[in-house]
C-alpha cells in the first residue's frame, strides 16, 4: 500500500508544479498526513512531515539512506568534502573536522566575530541606504576566512561573492533529479559557473600554499595534514556552508526586527542591561537571550536550509510504510516549522514560543534548522555564536529600518535566501554612542 499523495496526468506535471513554486507545492503535501507520496516520472519520492519520522529518517535509520539527490550532485563542485561524502568516507572526515567546531576551540573565534562586525559597523553612516543582505553576506564571508583559514579575505569579498552567484545558479539547476545532463551542456550560466569555480579553486589554492608549514591552530592548520585536493574539497565545503546560511539567517532576523518594534525594543533593553557601553564577548553569549530568541524565530519562519533530502539504500520501513531501495525522501523545515499545531498563528513572529517551557512542550524535530543525527550541521556551535554576536554587536549601535515599497521575496535556492536583498536604512540608535566599546 502506498501513503496518499497528488498525482498528475503528465509524466513531469508534479515536477512542473515543485519547480514553480516548491515552499506551495511541498506545503500542500500536508494535507495528506505524516507521509504522502507522489512521482516524477519513474522516480517515488516520500514527503515526510512528522517530528518522529524525520527524526527516524535522520538519526534512528540513518545508516538506510544516503544524501544522492542534489547534494551528491554538488560534488561536481564540492568534491568530496563533508557535505557531500557518504558513509565511510564521511565518518573518517567528520572525525577531521569535527574537533575544530567543539565549544573550547571556537570560544576564541568570538573576538574575530565582534571584530568584523565593529568594523562594520563603523563604515555604516546614518541615514544610509543599505541591502542588509550583501552586507551579511560580506560580514559572515570575512569571519569564516578569518577564523576557519586564518586569512583576510575581506578584500575578496566581492569576487567571490559573485563567483558563489555563479554557481548558486547552476545549483538551482540540478536540485531536482533527471538534470545532471544540463549541467554538461555549455549554457552561458554553465560557462559562468565554471568559470567561477576556477576562481574559487585558485583562491583556495592559495590560501592552502600560504599555510603550508605554519600551523596556526585554526581550522585549515587541523586539515592541513590531509593532501592538498582533500584540504581543498574540505575548505571550499566550509567556505559555502558556513557563510551564506548565518548571512541568511541574520539577514531574516533584520528583516523580522524591522517589522516588530515590541521585540526590537526587547532587544536594545537587553542589550543595555548586559553590556552597557561594551561590545559584547562569547561570555556574555548565556545572557543574551533575547538575542538568541530573535534568531530561534528568523530560523522558524525563514529557516536558510528549508529542505533535507535523502536516498533509501535499503527498503525501510518509516511509520505505516515501507519506503522502496532508490525512492527519494523529502523533509522540510519550511513546512515543519509552520505547523499550527506546533506554532499557534504561525505566521506571527513571537519570542514567547522560545521559553524553555514551551519549548519543552514541542515534540524534538518540530524545529530542526540544523538538520539532525550523524550528518546534521557540524557547523551549529560556530553558527549560534556567530549569529548572536554579530546581531548583539550591530544592534547596540544601529537600528535597521525596512525602505518601504521594497518587495522582500524568499527564493528557495540551496538556501532560503532573499532574491532582490533587503533594503533598509541605518539609523543610529542615540542610548550607545559608537565607540563607546571596551
Ligand atoms: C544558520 C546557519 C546554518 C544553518 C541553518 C545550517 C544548516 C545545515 C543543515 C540543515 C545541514 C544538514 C543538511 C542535511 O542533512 O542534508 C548542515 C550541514 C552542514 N553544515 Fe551547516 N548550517 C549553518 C551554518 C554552518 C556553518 C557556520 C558551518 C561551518 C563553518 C556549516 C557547515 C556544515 C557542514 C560541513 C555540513 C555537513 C555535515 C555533514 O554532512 O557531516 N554550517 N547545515
Amino acid at each position: 500500500m502506498y501513503p496518499p499523495g497528488p498525482k498528475s496526468r503528465l509524466p513531469a506535471g508534479l515536477l512542473f508544479q515543485f519547480r514553480r513554486d516548491p515552499m506551495a507545492f511541498l506545503t500542500s503535501l500536508a494535507a495528506y498526513g505524516p507521509i504522502a507520496r507522489f512521482t516524477i516520472g519513474p522516480q517515488a519520492v516520500y514527503f515526510l512531515n512528522d517530528p518522529a519520522l524525520v527524526r527516524e529518517a535522520l538519526v534512528l535509520q540513518h545508516r538506510s539512506f544516503e544524501k544522492g539527490g542534489a547534494l551528491k550532485r554538488a560534488k561536481v563542485m564540492l568534491g568530496e568534502g563533508l557535505l557531500t561524502a557518504e558513509g565511510d568516507a564521511h565518518l573518517a572526515q567528520r572525525k577531521l573536522v569535527q574537533p575544530a567546531f567543539h565549544k573550547a576551540r571556537i570560544a576564541a573565534f568570538g573576538e574575530v566575530m565582534v571584530g568584523y562586525a565593529e568594523a562594520m559597523s563603523a563604515r555604516w553612516q546614518p541615514g544610509q541606504t543599505l541591502d542588509v543582505w550583501s552586507e551579511m553576506m560580506h560580514l559572515t564571508l570575512a569571519i569564516v576566512g578569518k577564523t576557519l583559514f586564518d586569512a583576510d579575505v575581506e578584500g575578496e569579498a566581492p569576487e567571490i561573492e559573485e563567483a558563489i552567484n555563479a554557481l548558486l545558479a547552476v545549483f538551482n539547476l540540478i536540485t531536482l533529479p533527471f538534470t545532471e545532463l544540463l549541467l554538461k551542456i555549455p549554457t552561458p550560466t554553465n560557462l559562468r559557473a565554471r568559470a567561477a569555480m576556477a576562481r574559487l579553486d585558485k583562491l583556495i589554492y592559495k590560501l592552502i600554499e600560504d599555510r603550508r608549514g605554519s600551523d596556526k591552530g585554526d581550522l585549515l592548520g587541523m586539515l592541513l595534514g590531509a593532501d592538498d585536493r582533500q584540504v581543498r574539497d574540505e575548505a571550499m565545503t566550509l567556505f559555502l556552508a558556513g557563510h551564506e546560511t548565518t548571512a541568511n539567517a541574520l539577514t531574516w532576523a533584520w528583516y523580522l526586527l524591522g517589522q516588530n518594534p515590541d521585540a526590537e525594543a526587547a532587544l536594545h533593553a537587553e542589550l543595555d542591561a548586559v553590556l552597557g557601553d561594551r561590545a559584547p564577548t562569547f561570555e556574555d553569549m548565556p545572557r543574551l537571550v533575547v538575542t538568541e530568541r530573535i534568531l530561534s524565530e528568523a530560523m522558524r519562519l525563514y529557516p536558510p536550509g528549508w529542505t533535507i533530502g535523502r536516498r533509501a539504500l535499503v527498503d525501510v520501513t518509516i511509520g505505516e510504510f515501507v519506503i522502496p531501495k532508490g525512492a527519494l525522501v523529502l523533509m522540510s523545515q519550511h513546512v515543519m516549522h509552520r505547523r499550527a499545531d506546533f506554532y499557534p498563528e504561525p505566521e506571527k513572529f513571537d519570542l514567547a514560543r522560545w521559553t524553555p517551557e514551551a519549548k519543552a512542550e514541542r515534540p524534538q524535530f518540530s524545529y530542526f534548522p540544523f538538520g539532525g543525527g550523524p550528518r546534521g550541521c557540524v557547523g551549529e556551535p560556530f553558527a549560534w555564536m556567530e549569529g548572536v554576536l554579530v546581531l548583539a554587536t550591530l544592534a547596540r549601535h544601529w537600528k535597521l529600518r525596512l525602505v518601504p515599497g521594497h518587495q522582500v521575496v524568499p527564493q528557495p535556492l540551496v538556501t532560503l535566501r532573499p532574491r532582490h536583498g533587503v533594503l533598509v536604512t541605518a539609523e543610529p540608535r542615540s542610548l550607545a554612542p559608537h565607540g563607546g566599546g571596551g
